[in-house]
């Protein structure tokens, strides 16, 4: 039996995955570097807390909000302190994130992905 798969597309690589992967673990798994700086050190280990994860998911065409994805409510209140300031609905924490469909997902600058103007990948 075929398990349900996804794509997510980067600057850098798209790979397909299982529906219901974790976000932050196949991007490290496939070697896309989800954190800036130091932070690849420093962070929370997945649990939602330090906000260094962040990074944009959108349709996979870029364009639009993802429709089924959405924000837990830990990943909610994390994203509305600093220095997200909930600034971007689509950014999303990747360690709370659970792909249930095909995505495009961007990193941005700064210690929390969170400046929006510069993209790294
Ligand atoms: S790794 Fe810390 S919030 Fe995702």
């Amino acid at each position: 039996m075929s398990k349900l798969k996804h794509l997510i597309k980067t600057s850098l690589k798209t790979i397909e995955v299982p529906s219901g992967s974790n976000l932050r673990k196949i991007l490290l798994e496939h070697n896309i570097p989800l954190y800036n700086g130091k932070t690849q050190a420093f962070n929370c280990g997945g649990n939602g807390a330090c906000g260094t994860c962040a990074v944009q998911v959108q349709t996979i065409d870029g364009h639009s909000k993802t429709q089924i994805m959405k924000r837990t409510l830990g990943e909610e209140v994390r994203l509305k302190l600093p220095p997200h300031l909930n600034k971007n609905e689509d950014i999303r924490l990747a360690c709370q994130c659970t792909v249930e469909e095909d995505i495009e997902v961007q990193k941005f600058d700064g210690v929390c992905g969170h400046k929006l103007d510069k993209k790294v990948w």
